[in-house]
């Protein structure tokens, strides 16, 4: 019995969008608590992240859902801060690296994040690329997150992703980001604590390459679950890839596998593959790093284009399906 009151309450607050992102309570892990008893409901949300403004309005929204519920005479709405660190939930954290730029790792990052919310998951980009993010340029995203003293909403994507990244918070997108280390790793550490993810399956960290201040700082503070490493058949040496690898290895944390992009071009008139920088290198990679090759990803002009058009969303292939059905098998493989 208290478990189906239990289950109507958080279905009747999983319809109420948090201000300032279109999330429920539910989703962003707002409910501390809820229960009915003798006609008595009681409810305490978190308003963790939301701007006060909105306070009255969310306790409004909250306490309108409940009192719908049949056998509820009376409503009663708390409000209590929490820290978002507490708040959130996330199931699965992948970081994407590489040993050198270029190479697609934002790219890999948000094509993976896009499988995930076509599945129906909820998944969330953190660009830690705080210098150079380019992860809201390809989802074609110019707002501005909202927030309070507490923490930070994420903004959400065309599908429903949720992104962080320094382009969202400078003045204009062109701004120059110069930072030394320990400013970087200071916005990082906040990317993680500071911003209201909420629940998610799973969240997909982009990184700028090399094995630099940033992704140590991710690597130390965020419990990673695996990282990819992502590499072009330009690479001329295996050390380059591997040194990211073996970072990675060095602080103990998984490694899911290796990505080569721009492997290859597929001719138009024919269908034909064509290795336009040599002879495919991945299976070689990967062994080096001692890690699967999970996909090999062609070159694709209409991804290209869909980047720059800020639609990366829009697009689907199969060598991207078999590249997310090698990374949720990774996934989910126990250690
Ligand atoms: N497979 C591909 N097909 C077509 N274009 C691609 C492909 N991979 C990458 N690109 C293009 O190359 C550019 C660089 O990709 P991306 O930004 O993902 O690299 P990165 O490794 O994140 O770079 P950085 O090191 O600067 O962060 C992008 O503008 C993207 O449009
Ligand atoms: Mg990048």
């Amino acid at each position: 019995m208290a478990n189906h009151i239990e289950a109507k309450l958080q279905n009747a607050l999983d319809k109420v969008f948090v201000p300032g992102i279109m999330r429920s309570l539910v989703q962003m892990n707002l409910v501390r608590s809820a229960e009915i008893r003798e006609g008595k409901a009681r409810v305490t949300l978190a308003s963790t992240a939301v701007p006060t403004e909105y306070h009255n309005l969310l306790k409004d929204q909250a306490a309108t859902a409940v009192s719908n519920l049949s056998g509820v005479k009376e409503v009663a709405v708390d409000l209590t801060e929490v820290k978002p660190k507490e708040l959130n939930h996330i199931a699965k954290i992948i970081a994407i690296m590489s040993g050198k730029g270029g190479v697609g790792k934002s790219l890999v990052a948000s094509l993976l994040a896009t499988s995930f919310a076509r599945e129906g998951k909820e998944v969330g980009i953190l660009d830690a690329d705080i210098t150079g993010p380019s992860i809201p340029k390809m989802f074609g995203l110019n707002g501005r997150p909202s927030g309070s003293e507490t923490g930070i909403l994420p903004i959400l994507s065309k599908s429903g992703i949720e992104i962080m990244s320094m382009n969202l918070l400078l003045p204009s997108e062109d701004e120059a980001v110069i930072w030394r280390g320990p400013l970087m790793s200071k916005a990082i550490t906040q990317f993680w604590e500071e911003v209201l993810w909420g629940k998610l399956d799973c969240l997909v960290i982009d990184l700028p390459p090399g094995t630099g201040d940033a992704p140590l700082t991710v690597l130390q503070a965020i419990p990673i679950t695996g990282v990819i490493d992502v590499f072009t058949p330009q690479e001329l040496t295996e050390m380059i890839v591997k040194k990211a690898v073996k970072m990675a290895q060095k602080m103990n944390v998984r490694v899911l596998g290796v990505v080569e992009n721009m492997s290859y071009l597929v001719l138009p008139d024919t269908g034909k593959k064509l290795e336009v920088f040599g002879k495919s290198k991945g299976e070689e990679m990967a062994k080096a790093c001692g890690a699967p090759l999970l996909g090999r990803l062609p070159i694709d002009p209409e991804l290209a284009k869909l980047c720059d058009e800020g639609n990366i969303e829009k697009y689907s292939s199969d060598a991207v399906s078999q590249l997310f059905a090698n990374v949720v098998a990774a996934l989910n493989r126990e250690t």
